[in-house]
């Protein structure tokens, strides 16, 4: 049915339509079950959001009660209470002065807010000029025109439109693809001089946000070089860009804390954007942390009458924010605790697949990492796109007992963060064992020479 009927996110023109895709039947903790009744470790956590692990009662029953409560109420003039709560709980764990949320659907529905809630900011101040967006190369932040219009990893944009006359992208953040000859600390001071001289070319006067993964995350886990982004968010701060961290991964637990910006990174955006590990991926929600006093500058302009014409008929969905208030339990009751005791295993197991020739280079925080293959480890060249490394290492990872997220030539893995040690070291063994039977296909057929 599904070949005959559906329309799958991300097809390829030649399949559109058309595709059966792995169906999975069940969930239960870190594994997934297929149709073919494998039970298989859920490697990315479905799309990095399976936070607190499949088939949780109390989710599932939170959901249910609040659905019998009260299962919808119009945000355009009514509010509910698991909402108005969840916003002064997470209030409690954003940076200082992110006393605020505007509740979306999703990710890419949170980054679109975020960024038409700075253009209409900036009409209301009179500095309608002030509108360009930067973000990066191998970014993604989402599949809404304006949002997606910031994505800058290879193909997102090949056959689709964007407003590329209001974006400007900067240099990906990522030590590992750095010119030869150059250091970490010099690389970085690159990255920065580079926006100073945006600023300085555009104008800040242009410039209205800067938006950034604290951690690039489907970009392949692009952790930036110390420093990079405290001095970005200086840069933004000496010109009146707003900092917009996009943390739709990284929130939740990914990286030990409720949010990342502040907790790991040190840093306080003027906006946060977060969706996914929200709910655990039970319920479709995502939102904006506003620093309150952006909200407080336009209660005091001369336009009272102005209105941000932006809303979504499930922005503050009861029931999602029922689910978030439980998931947030979850998290504050061990869940943040137990990520952060095993991230250092779950890093250093990884690390270790350094040592076979296909793999270039792994490397994550918390509980996110990426193995990146590379056909010659003295170039860093990637395999062609065509061999699809990742695809074949997913192959034999998932007759092994291991889903892996293919991206490419990379394997991304966020497994959720109930994971324990010993299941750690399955999935290292699986995923060793996945690459090494890759390495032997590469070689009978003649692709690659170890
Ligand atoms: C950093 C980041 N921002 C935004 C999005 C878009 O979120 P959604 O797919 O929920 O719209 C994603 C999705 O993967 C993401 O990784």
């Amino acid at each position: 049915m599904a070949e005959d009927h559906l329309v799958q996110p991300w097809p390829v023109s030649g399949s559109i339509g058309a595709e059966a895709r792995g169906r999975l039947t069940a969930g239960e903790g870190i594994y997934v079950t297929d149709a073919a009744g494998r039970r298989l470790i859920d490697g990315p956590a479905g799309m990095w959001c399976v936070n607190a692990g499949h088939r949780r009662r109390e989710l599932a029953e939170v959901m249910a009660a609040q659905a019998m409560e009260l299962s919808y109420n119009s945000p355009w003039y009514t509010t509910n209470a698991p909402s108005a709560i969840l916003s002064k709980r997470l209030a409690g764990h954003a940076p200082e002065g992110l006393d605020h949320v505007f509740y979306t659907t999703g990710g890419s529905s949170a980054v679109e807010t975020a960024l038409r809630f700075m253009q209409f900011a900036n009409n209301v101040k009179g500095r309608g000029e002030k509108k360009l967006i930067v973000s990066r190369q191998g970014g993604y932040h989402g599949s809404t025109y304006l949002s997606a219009s910031l994505n800058g990893r290879p193909r997102d944009q090949d056959w689709m439109d964007s407003a590329s006359e209001l974006v400007i992208k900067l240099t990906c953040p990522n030590p590992f693809r750095r010119p030869d000859g150059v250091g970490a600390a010099e690389f970085c001071d690159y990255l920065v001089s580079e926006f100073r001289d945006v600023i300085e070319t555009v104008g800040a006067e242009r410039i209205g946000a800067f938006v950034a993964e604290p951690i690039m995350a489907s970009g392949g886990v692009i952790v930036p070089p110390d420093g990079y982004l405290s001095r970005m968010r200086a840069l933004c701060r000496d010109n009146d860009i707003l900092f917009i961290a996009d943390e739709v991964v990284t929130a939740f637990g990914r990286l030990g804390q409720v949010f990342a910006s502040q907790d790991v990174f040190g840093l306080d955006p003027d906006m946060i954007t977060f969706a996914k590990g929200v709910t655990s991926g039970y319920f479709p929600l995502g939102g904006v942390m506003i620093a309150g006093r952006l909200l407080e500058d336009l209660r005091r302009s001369n336009h009272s009458e102005a209105m941000f014409a932006h809303g979504l008929t499930y922005s503050s969905h009861p029931v999602g924010c029922a689910v978030a208030l439980k998931n947030l339990d979850i998290l504050e009751d061990g869940l943040l605790e137990h990520a952060r005791a095993v991230s250092s295993h779950f890093q250093s197991r990884l690390k270790a697949l350094e040592a076979l020739p296909l793999v270039g280079e792994v490397r994550g925080m918390g509980l996110m990492a990426c193995i990146e293959c590379v056909a010659d480890r003295t170039s860093n060249n990637p395999l062609t796109l065509d061999l699809e490394v990742g695809k074949r290492i997913d192959g034999h990872c998932q007759e092994l007992g291991l889903l892996v997220r293919p991206l490419i030539n990379m394997c991304v893995m966020s497994p959720p963060l109930t994971i324990t040690t010993a299941q750690i070291d399955e999935m290292a063994d699986i995923l060793r064992r996945g690459i090494e039977l890759t390495m032997d296909d590469l070689v009978r057929e003649g692709l690659w020479h170890g």
